[in-house]
């Protein structure tokens, strides 16, 4: 434990702490060592969530009520943790509570997300990343979609920010692991979070939110691959149905497997 914190401590900041998969890697980095910064719009949550892992483990927190779809976010991210060493950035929050199509909203929507989903972790990895390499450590993880291997109806503006999260990840980890930090793109596919949760009872796929969605991968498997593959950036796919979904996008057309995600999405979500 104290090892992994030797090399990826003292501090961790988790964008997208306050549940899911972001809450439960923030509690997986304090019981190995981690001080945590824990980051989301949800005040209190997020002060429960700290109290829950400050009794656990026995590290400090920090809680950050900032929306990263707002103008400014990363500038207000880096002045508030300005006094600490982070050496792990997890970049979680990052899915599309809409599922809608492209035209049936404003610009803004769409923009938003990239805000929250490209720009965002970017500075943030540029601010955070150059004292890491200059400690020769430290560790980031990007969290991406399979709707990132190519274009599908109702993601338009989702699938490629979750394109633009594998690919920069991949080209940082180029770069910043020969310097000692590992990058880690973490690739889901159905995951059950809150999020999907409430995705899916509004679309009238599961008659409650207490209800498990049907094929989701559990949190704990995601956090449990993130911390296995650390070291073997720069892409993980999390789980059998992401990697069967990966090969099969390798083994057909880039217009074959943009007809496959168009047919699988309408076949599973409705159109
Ligand atoms: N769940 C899946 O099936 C699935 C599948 C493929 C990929 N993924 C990826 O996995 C990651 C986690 O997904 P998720 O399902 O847990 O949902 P999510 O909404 O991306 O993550 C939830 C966390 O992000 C925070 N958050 C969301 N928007 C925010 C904003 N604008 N500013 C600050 N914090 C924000 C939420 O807290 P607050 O509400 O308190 O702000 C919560 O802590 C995402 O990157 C997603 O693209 C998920």
């Amino acid at each position: 434990m104290s090892e992994f914190a030797d090399g990826y401590g003292p501090w961790a900041l988790v964008a997208g702490a306050s549940d899911g998969v972001g809450s439960a890697m923030a509690a997986e980095l304090a019981r190995r060592g981690l001080n945590v910064v824990l980051l989301a719009r949800r005040q209190e949550v997020l002060d429960d969530v700290a109290a829950g892992i400050r009794e656990g483990a026995g590290v400090q927190t920090r809680t950050l009520a900032i929306d990263l779809a707002a103008p400014g976010a990363a500038r207000e991210i880096i002045d508030a943790t300005a006094d600490l060493d982070i050496g792990f950035l997890v970049y979680c929050a990052g899915a599309d509570p809409k599922f809608a199509p492209f035209l049936s909203g404003p610009l803004s929507d769409a923009e938003a997300l990239v805000q929250r989903n490209c720009m965002v972790p970017m500075q943030l990895c540029h601010h955070y990343a150059q004292p890491m390499v200059d400690r020769g450590r430290g560790g980031i993880i990007i969290f991406g979609s399979g709707a990132g291997f190519a274009g599908g109806p109702n993601m338009v503006a989702y699938g490629a920010s979750k394109a633009f999260d594998m690919v920069f990840a991949e080209a940082l980890w180029t770069e910043l692991s020969p310097k000692g930090v590992d990058v880690l793109g973490l690739i889901l596919g159905k995951t059950d979070t809150p999020a999907l949760r409430k995705l899916e009872h509004e679309r009238g796929q599961i008659s409650s939110p207490e209800q498990t969605p049907p094929g989701a991968a559990g949190v704990d498997d995601v956090v449990a691959a993130a911390f296995a593959n650390l070291a073997d950036g720069p892409t993980c796919l999390v789980g059998p149905e992401i990697q069967a979904a990966a090969q099969l996008m390798a083994s057909v057309s880039r217009n074959d497997a943009v007809r496959f995600i168009a047919q699988a999405v309408t076949a599973a979500m409705g159109s």
